[in-house]
């Protein structure tokens, strides 16, 4: 296991019933040949001795912000500092809603909140505490500022109910965040350039013809490529959502297409583009520097001249080594329609999705898509998933394309 060798881990025991298989993650995290520094919750204590898990980690576990016996003060900033992982296994409604809303109440959650390491978190409870859109919110909260939540699974309950909610075996929790650190380095070093978002066509100073790209993708998109090492710099027009800040990620916002393809061709070093935005195929011929007064027309007739095709022209200017990635939005999917498009936008790879299917395109956080690669070497028709996971798929094909 030589991702883990000599990792600094800080593990934080919350009080679940499942408590007890922190014995066992410590055993394998130091057998990895980590260092573990155990915070325990008050409510821990009650599952699980202090004195099982100092010895298992070889540390005293931590508790309170400071010894009572006498009075020694335990810095959750140099805690925090120190940690280069913080697992928070198993982790409790109650702390994950409290790291979600950053309710420090104790040391593990400012611990949490000190912490500029990696962040995994394993969920256990009864499977409606899992399900209650209270624990799925925190959850989703955490993931958007970057943590990893180790999905929970489905079996025999505490409460002898059988559902979703068990804490995965302390095996396949290491195997889970070892497979994560791995994906963490596979785009080290890796400048990438994102387009995301729609694109406003100026009217006048008021109005504006848009679509209704919410930006999703694109936000998944540079927060996996994030999370798997790369530098991003993000060229959004006016999206409903952004990327969670990171120092490795540079957005620059955007309105129109003729805004975002000069934004594009600012960026002099990429090794791989995403063309991910719904720019607007036209724009206004002559915006009008006023707003338009009903009164003073009866009818209006717009003009209407064609934008730039960013992808198109970046396709024309690229060389032969940096990888140009294109989505292909139709109502009908048409495999040679979608090959025709990615020739005349020098695609190298190109991610088709239809509207035809439930779930998938515009303002929706699922997609179904099928991926082509220019060479033929890759066709695959992907199950709706989310768009995480999509970005996650887009982005593990890169190998194959370089
Ligand atoms: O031709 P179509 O709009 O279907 O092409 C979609 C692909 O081209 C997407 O990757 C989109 O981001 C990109 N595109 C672009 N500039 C345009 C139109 C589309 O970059 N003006």
């Amino acid at each position: 296991m030589p991702n883990l060798s000599g990792k600094h881990i800080v593990l934080g025991v919350t009080g679940s019933i499942a408590a007890y298989k922190a014995a066992s993650l410590i055993r394998l995290l130091v057998k990895a040949g980590a260092e573990v520094q155990v915070v325990m919750t008050a409510a821990a204590k009650e599952f699980i001795t202090p004195l099982t898990l100092s010895t298992l980690s070889g540390r005293p576990v931590l508790c309170d912000f400071f010894d009572h016996s006498d009075g020694t003060w335990h810095s959750h900033v140099e805690l925090g500092l120190w940690a280069d992982l913080f697992i928070v296994a198993p982790a409790t409604a109650s702390t994950m809603a409290k790291m979600a809303y950053g309710i420090a109440d104790n040391l593990l959650v400012t611990c949490y909140l000190a912490t500029r390491g990696r962040v995994y978190i394993a969920p256990a409870m009864d499977l409606d505490m899992y399900r209650h859109p209270s624990t799925i919110a925190s959850a989703a909260r955490l993931r958007e500022m970057g943590a990893t939540i180790l999905e929970a699974e489905e079996g025999e309950l505490a409460s002898h109910l059988i559902g979703k909610g068990r804490l995965p075996e302390p095996e396949e929790i290491v195997r889970r965040i070892e497979e994560d650190m791995d994906k963490a380095t596979t785009l080290t070093g890796k400048q990438l350039l994102i387009t995301s978002g729609p694109t406003y066509e100026r009217i006048d100073p008021v109005r504006f013809i848009g679509n209704y790209s919410s930006g999703r993708m694109g936000k998944a998109l540079a927060e996996q490529a994030i999370r798997m090492g790369a530098e991003v710099t993000l060229v959004t027009g006016p999206a409903q959502v952004l990327p969670t800040p990171h120092e490795r990620l540079r957005v620059i916002r955007v309105e129109s297409a003729d805004e975002m393809l000069e934004a594009c061709r600012s960026v002099t070093s990429y090794q791989i583009a995403i063309f991910c935005a719904a720019v607007a195929d036209y724009k206004v011929a002559h915006p009008e520097e006023q707003k338009v007064k009903r009164e003073s027309r009866p009818s209006m007739t717009i003009e209407l001249v064609p934008n730039p095709d960013i992808a198109a022209l970046m396709g024309k200017e690229k060389d032969k080594e940096q990888i140009h990635i294109g989505f292909a939005l139709e109502t009908h999917l048409d495999l040679e329609q979608v090959r025709d498009k990615m020739e005349r936008k020098s695609f190298d790879l190109i991610v088709a999705n239809t509207l035809e299917d439930e779930g998938a395109g515009f303002g929706t956080d699922t997609n179904r898509v099928t991926l082509l690669s220019r060479d033929g070497s890759i066709e695959r028709s992907l199950p709706l998933m989310d768009k995480e996971q999509v970005a996650l798929e887009i982005l593990n094909t890169l190998p194959q394309l370089s």
